[in-house]
């Protein structure tokens, strides 16, 4: 199993280039399910996760071209010929889900294992079953699978009790194929959601409001073939935004999309760093300067991202002050916290609230990485803290992060990976 090894006391310096976003190509590299003839989507990371879903996407028939180093995902939908998302890699990857909505309205059918719990709680997918059934579908939950199925998806109105962004997303997609309008209250408002809205658009779908709480689809008979370029990934940018802030560094994150993470710039600038945009680059400045403690609550866009709240947390470990992290979207993000605590982080969790007391320095040791966000977190911290810091599991960080420690090592960091 491959370990990263950060040796820390490097104030990094650099540009860096951010890849496009987890959280965008794999909702729409499920979207292509939905079209009629061949996508191609552009500006794809190399991560484990896209690997995962074209694997998947494979397994129900489509044609795939995978042009890793170009960024490039083909998708021939024309040949999908089983509606059957398996327990094998649903397990691993639980936006597997994300297939649910556009088998269902392109072929009437759906047979996808429930993804079972992960590092950062149940996370149930009831409001995605709900939602669809409100446009018609017939859905059962047995044996470990959710089993659906429906005529031609009559459009219809959902109301979300709590924001989701996969329950957003699998309903916006279903939608785009029903007969008649839909109406999505309460739906979140990810900048994920308005690429994946953009992509549907671009193949013919009718959409309004993406980005909005209120989004309203009137569904159509079929959906084209179209090329998608994938929006840059906000949380690989703030977290390298974050690396330079936390080694007292000077960071610009190119090919970006600064407009998508207001909140976290917010947040830098309070923190004392000094934030510059110009076009798609982002660059923080926290030379000769040490971070003051911030406080965070996490909410749903656009209030400050919760895959934000691990990175946050490693700033505020070295920070001058106190700061209080109150994670409000998963109910057990904090695993990261006792593998902070051997760096000797002063950190006092109380619920969904955690206290952090800035200390002057941490010393490396080995961790565990748990789940994607918390590994980023770790190898932050190991930019900061005395000797090394070695991080073991990082296969959680390949899922999220494309070449991480080649991109820290071009901004300077002593950083290594070895097997
Ligand atoms: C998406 O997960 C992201 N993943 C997550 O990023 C992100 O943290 C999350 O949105 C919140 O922004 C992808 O886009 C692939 P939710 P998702 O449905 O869709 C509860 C990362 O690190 N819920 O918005 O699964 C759920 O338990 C990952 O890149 C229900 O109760 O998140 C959670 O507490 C981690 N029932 C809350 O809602 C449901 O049916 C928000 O979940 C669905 C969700």
């Amino acid at each position: 199993m491959d370990k990263i090894v950060v040796t820390g006391g490097v104030p990094l310096e650099g540009e860096v280039r951010i890849s496009g976003a987890k959280n965008a190509v794999l909702p729409i590299l499920c979207a292509t399910l939905l079209a009629d003839a061949p996508m191609e989507i552009g500006n794809v990371p190399h991560l484990h996760d896209v690997r995962t879903t074209a694997r998947l996407l494979g397994g129900l028939g489509a044609g795939i071209g995978h042009d890793i180093e170009g960024g490039i995902v083909r998708v021939d939908p024309r040949t999908v010929d089983s509606h059957l998302a398996p327990y094998e890699l649903v397990r691993t990857m639980r936006a597997s889900v994300l297939v649910l909505g556009p088998l269902l309205a392109k072929h009437g059918a759906a047979e996808v294992s429930l993804p079972g719990g992960c590092a950062i709680g149940s996370r149930p997918v009831d409001l995605h079953i709900k939602a669809l059934e409100a446009l018609g579908a017939e859905i059962v939950v047995e044996h470990g699978f959710i089993k659906a199925r429906a005529g031609r998806l009559r459009g219809g109105h959902v109301a979300f009790e709590m924001v989701s962004v996969g329950a957003t997303e699998n309903v916006l997609m279903a939608a785009t194929l029903a007969e008649g309008t839909t109406t999505i209250d309460n739906a979140a408002r990810e900048p994920e959601i308005v690429d994946l809205a953009d992509c549907l658009v671009a193949m013919g779908a009718r959409i309004e409001g993406a980005g909005t709480s209120r989004i309203v689809v009137q569904g159509v008979d079929a959906l084209q073939g179209a090329r998608h370029d994938v929006i840059a990934d906000r949380i690989e940018t703030g977290t390298f935004l974050v690396a330079g802030a936390i080694t007292g560094g000077h960071v610009v994150a190119t090919h970006a999309r600064p407009d998508t993470l207001e909140a976290v710039l917010g947040k830098l600038l309070e923190a004392g760093a000094d934030i510059s945009v110009e076009g798609d680059r982002v660059g923080v400045d926290m030379r000769g300067r040490r971070p003051r403690a911030v406080d965070i609550v996490t909410e749903p866009h656009p209030g400050f991202p919760t895959d934000m709240q691990a990175q946050f947390m490693a700033l505020d470990c070295i920070a001058e002050g106190t700061g209080t992290i109150d994670e409000r979207i998963f109910e057990n993000r904090f695993m990261h916290v006792n593998e902070l605590m051997r760096l000797g982080a002063d950190i006092q969790i109380d619920g969904h609230r955690a206290t952090v007391t800035g200390i002057g320095r941490l010393t490396g040791a080995p961790v565990m990485a748990t789940d994607l966000r918390a590994s980023a977190s770790l190898i932050l911290a190991g930019l900061v803290a005395e000797g090394d810091t070695t991080i073991d599991r990082i296969y959680h960080l390949d899922r999220g992060y494309e070449r991480i420690e080649r991109k820290l090592s071009g901004l300077g960091a002593r950083i290594r990976r070895i097997s």
